[in-house]
């Protein structure tokens, strides 16, 4: 886009160009999304210069109608509320939780035990997201963070061909990236700007998004800088989602079993790194071959539990399962 070129700005020349390009800031809304202290941490100029820019920057997208002005009244917060897009789950139990779906500017954070259809979740999203509004998506893509190797396109031609989506398309419109370390996984996301907007991405899932700062800072003495690090990432992923009107789910695999852990079982390990940031909190458990699905924390939905299934469509309604066991049954 002509109007976000960062030589647009009073005062950017080539020479700031070139610097502020060298490091991964191609325009101005990536400016606004990095911010002056670390515009002059990685570009090496002065923090004052960075502040101006930045300032600059932001002016010029409030200007344009791209992002909120500083002050606002509740009727102009209100309106750009109104600019939120759900993604519906694509099940009833589900969107009853999420009142109707996951939220564009937010984050969702969704954690629970090893095996509890966190990984699952994100597939079935990254199919739902590419439906179009009348079908509860956004007609988006996604940029998908994988840390674990868990991305599997095979789980999204089965989600796909269960909606009737063509396969093929559906995973044209998802982008990969694998995280192998926690730095990688900040740059990543630092440098998605460009992605995002040339591939019209609605969600951007980092699954997940704790494992790789917990395996890297072991022990207490670096657990403050784990949560520094940790929190840099997801408060970037939280401005990314903001100021680009995608969602963004992060995943965090916490313990379940009490004995091994003191205190609330059922809050993520490292404490309330993430419930700082994400604007929804969900946790997942198993209970036998169901899922229980619980909103925390959330500002607005009323703490309540749904129960959810796994299948070869993703996440799905419990009745659903029993309805097609009485079909086959019968058949
Ligand atoms: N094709 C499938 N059909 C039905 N259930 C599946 C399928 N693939 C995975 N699952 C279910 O998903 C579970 C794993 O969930 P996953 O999302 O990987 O957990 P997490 O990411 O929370 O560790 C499996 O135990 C299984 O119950
Ligand atoms: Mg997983």
């Amino acid at each position: 886009m002509e109007e976000l070129r960062l030589d647009s700005l009073d005062g950017v020349g080539p020479v700031t160009t070139k610097k502020l390009t060298d490091a991964g800031i191609h325009n101005i809304m990536d400016l606004v999304v990095r911010g002056p202290v670390e515009v002059a941490e990685i570009t090496g100029m002065d923090k004052e210069t960075a502040e101006k820019i930045v300032n600059k920057a932001r002016q010029q997208l409030v200007e344009e109608g791209l992002i909120a002005k500083d002050f606002v009244s509740a009727t102009e917060i209100y309106k750009r509320r109104q600019d939120i897009g759900k993604i519906s789950t694509g099940t009833n139990c589900l969107d009853l939780l999420f009142d109707g779906g996951i939220e564009t500017q937010a984050l969702t954070e969704v954690y629970g035990e090893f095996g509890s259809g966190k990984t699952q979740f994100c597939h079935t999203m990254c199919v739902n997201v590419q439906k179009t509004k009348e079908e509860g998506g956004q007609e988006g893509g996604v940029l998908y963070i994988d840390t674990e190797n868990t991305f599997r396109p095979e789980r999204i031609v089965s989600i796909a061909k269960a909606n009737g989506m063509d396969p093929e398309k559906v995973l044209d419109r998802i982008i990969v990236a694998r995280a192998y370390n926690s730095a990688h996984q900040i740059l990543i996301l630092e440098e998605a700007g460009p992605i995002i907007k040339e591939n019209n991405i609605k969600l951007i899932v980092t699954d997940s998004a704790a494992g790789l700062f917990r395996a890297e800072y072991l022990g207490r003495g670096t657990l403050s800088e784990r949560q520094q690090r940790l929190n840099k990432f997801l408060h970037l992923l939280v401005r990314t989602a903001e100021t680009y009107n995608c969602a963004a789910i992060a995943t965090n695999q916490v313990m379940s079993s009490p004995d091994v852990f003191f205190g609330d079982p059922t809050r993520p390990i490292g404490g309330n790194i993430v419930a700082h940031t994400s604007t929804y909190r969900v946790y997942f458990k198993k209970s036998g071959k169901k899922r229980i699905a619980r909103m925390v924390d959330s500002p607005h939905h009323p703490e309540q539990e749904v129960i959810f299934t796994l299948t070869e469509a993703g996440v799905s309604d419990p009745e659903e399962e029993t309805k097609k066991k009485k079909k086959e049954e019968s058949e």
